[in-house]
């Protein structure tokens, strides 16, 4: 369903050929009074913190912002009285030259949408559903009642919420869930491979669906309050081999292959997964300075294979099974890269090895238990919600 008379579903075509502009490249719009007019429309929906029609979201807070929009927690009045909690994101037209662009763009995302739709997963967002209104798109969403990945890797964070803590309790899960180095927490390696593993499910899913994420990192794993871990953001979701010459991720994260400019692969997000692991393991991002040019950010990852060894923590170093899954992950060449989801997280020399052996050694523990103690302490008694830590001086 369509509100506004001006937008448009196009098909989905093979080759998507257009330059969708990246949020901050300093890009100058071109300006079109209707392209004003519709990023007036966006600033007031977001200012008025509701949408009114069709059926009515009242904005209560603020979830998240990425490149494409704002994410905001949205309680949805349906018919007779019906309340129901949703994260609803607006999509924000002014990172695009125009309003054709964006609805262009939108139309890609309602297709797919459509297409992702019967797709069940638990380490996956469920489904969505596309809207507009007054020309701007937004998204409802079911909401993961959680932290996103970002917050365990941000020291700030993580020390704002072990002082949330019982002194006892705080010391405990410094030491299960994180490991104290003397540059800052990295990630317990039992925890890390416990949250590889389930984003690898999940994508596991998307790549059997014909359907490669692209733009694995941080801030797009959630993990919710039972320490399920969820993988969301599948609005750059392309099929697999689609020749598409925009880049779809993010150059922090983004594989080789979408450097180039080179159809996406199931195998460009295991890529990104290798990278999310080592920042994990190692409590620190690989590639920080976001001035780095791509030229040079592509031959930092080209080179990782040769720095891995000296880039980890001793105790992951001498974990020769995880290494050798990061150094399969991080291959340069799609070819010399580890094939597929599954094989990474239960084949012979996967993962699953690698709690096997922490389970021989005693060394094992119920990971998603003990995330969801972490998170237990977040809980805002107001509203009975995940408060997520903000990073505290
Ligand atoms: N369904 C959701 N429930 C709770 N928080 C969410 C949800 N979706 C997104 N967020 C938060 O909002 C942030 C931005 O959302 P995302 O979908 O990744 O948008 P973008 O495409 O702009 O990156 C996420 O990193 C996450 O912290
Ligand atoms: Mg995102």
């Amino acid at each position: 369903m369509t509100n506004d008379p001006q937008s448009h579903y196009p098909e989905r075509t093979q080759t998507i050929t257009r330059t969708v502009p990246i949020h901050g490249d300093g890009i100058t719009p071109e300006n079109a009074p209707e392209h004003n007019a519709l990023v007036n429309a966006y600033r007031a929906l977001i200012k008025s913190k509701g949408i009114s029609f069709p059926t009515s979201f009242e904005f209560v807070g603020k979830l998240g912002r990425g490149r494409q929009g704002q994410v905001v927690l949205a309680i949805r009045r349906g018919a007779r009285g019906c309340v129901t909690h949703h994260a609803v994101k607006v999509y924000d037209p002014s990172i695009y030259l125009s309003s054709a662009q964006y609805w262009e763009d939108m139309g890609r995302i309602a297709s797919q949408i459509t297409e992702l739709h019967s797709m069940r997963h638990p380490n996956l967002l469920s489904r969505g559903m596309y809207e507009e209104v007054k020309g701007v798109g937004f998204v409802q969403m079911e909401e993961i009642d959680g932290i996103d990945l970002t917050d365990l890797l941000t020291d700030k964070k993580i020390s704002t919420a072990l002082k949330q803590m019982p002194a006892s309790e705080a010391d405990r899960l410094s030491k299960t869930i994180f490991h104290n180095l003397s540059s800052g927490y990295a990630i317990q390696p039992g925890v890390a491979v416990f949250i590889m593993r389930q984003i690898l499910r999940g994508l596991e899913a998307l790549h059997t669906a014909g359907f490669v994420h692209s733009d694995i990192k941080p801030s797009n794993i959630m993990i919710d309050r039972l320490g399920y871990v969820r993988v969301i953001d599948h609005g750059r979701a392309v099929r697999h081999g689609e020749d598409v010459r925009i880049l779809l991720g993010s150059l922090g994260y983004m594989a080789p292959e979408a450097h180039k400019r080179l159809a996406s692969v199931t195998q460009s997000d295991l890529f990104s997964v290798g990278l999310v692991g080592v920042e994990m393991l190692r409590g620190e991002a690989l590639i920080t300075d976001t001035k780095t040019s791509e030229a040079e950010i592509m031959a930092l990852k080209e080179d990782i294979p040769n720095r891995l060894h000296d880039l980890m923590p001793d105790y992951v170093r001498e974990n020769e099974t995880l290494m050798n899954v990061l150094y399969s992950l991080l291959q340069t060449d799609v070819a010399d890269r580890a094939s597929n989801a599954q094989d990474v997280e239960s084949g012979e020399a996967g993962l699953a090895v690698v709690h096997r052996q922490l389970a021989q050694i005693g060394k094992d523990m119920e990971y998603d238990r003990e995330l969801q103690e972490f998170m237990t302490y977040m809980v805002d008694p107001a509203t009975n919600r995940i408060k997520r830590p903000v990073a505290s001086a």
